[in-house]
């Protein structure tokens, strides 16, 4: 194998079935985080730029903060919540990798973020139903397929009522198995967003760069107002 990010890709899947062996389904993030030692390029995801396919999203439909709280769900290295604090939004950023956040707090320390070690399923209490503008980028579809419905309602709890919610992951059909980590979204698993008020608002598809392109999907919600019953 000789492409240096599909060494990387098959060096995360090699740490993750490691991890999952022991019955940890999360230690492998940091694990690969440390082996990088400070250098992006050993992190296939890691850019240090906002992701292209949110970014053609957001320019597209001219997306502003405006002074609006965002939390960005395992935000890695934080380029995509130094995106959204450029686009106007008060960012809080977290991840489950203390040395992803170690990281993301040197690379941003100009910046105005609240960057947090956190794991999905033991958020603050203070976080949940808190946020105007949550971002889940590649989140999903590294964490095993059992936990998907569960990963999927966490996610949904950060959103505030008429709060909104950007999911950019790879996609599949509903009748496709996945083969490898990242196992991608099926628009069945998507469904399970609608099962918490959100409404599914726009729903884009690009091609992923790979040799046999893998798609990517960007998909936005928005949280109806509950009405009380009288
Ligand atoms: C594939 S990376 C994507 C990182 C970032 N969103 C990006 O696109 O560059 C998945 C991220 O989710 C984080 N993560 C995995 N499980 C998590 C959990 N239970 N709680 C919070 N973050 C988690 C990992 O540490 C990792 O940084």
């Amino acid at each position: 194998m000789s492409d240096p990010l599909e060494e990387r890709r098959a060096r995360a899947r090699e740490l993750a079935a490691e991890f999952a062996d022991q019955g940890d389904a999360f230690g492998w993030f940091d694990a690969f985080y440390k082996e990088a030692a400070g250098d992006n390029e050993q992190i296939p995801w890691a850019d240090l730029e906002p992701n292209k396919f949110f970014k053609t999203w957001a320019d597209d439909v001219g997306l502003k903060g405006n002074g609006r709280k965002a939390l960005v769900v395992g935000c890695g290295l934080g380029d995509d919540a130094k995106y959204l604090d450029d686009l106007g939004f008060k960012v809080m950023a977290f991840d489950i990798s203390p040395t992803a956040i170690e990281w993301a707090k040197r690379l941003h320390a100009d910046k105005d973020i609240q960057f947090e070690v956190a794991d999905l399923f033991e958020p603050h209490r203070s976080w949940l139903g808190a946020f105007d503008f949550v971002l889940e980028i590649y989140t999903i579809q590294p964490l095993p397929m059992d936990m998907r419905e569960r990963v999927i309602d966490s996610i949904a709890t950060f959103v505030a009522s008429e709060g909104e919610l950007v999911i950019v992951t790879r996609g599949r059909g509903d009748d496709e198995e996945p083969v490898e980590l990242p196992w991608p979204l099926s628009r069945r698993d998507l469904s399970r967003f609608e099962t918490h008020g959100l409404q599914q608002m726009d729903f884009r598809t690009f091609d992923g760069d790979e040799e046999t392109p893998i798609p990517r999907w960007v998909v936005w919600y928005k949280k109806s107002t509950v009405t009380e019953v009288e």
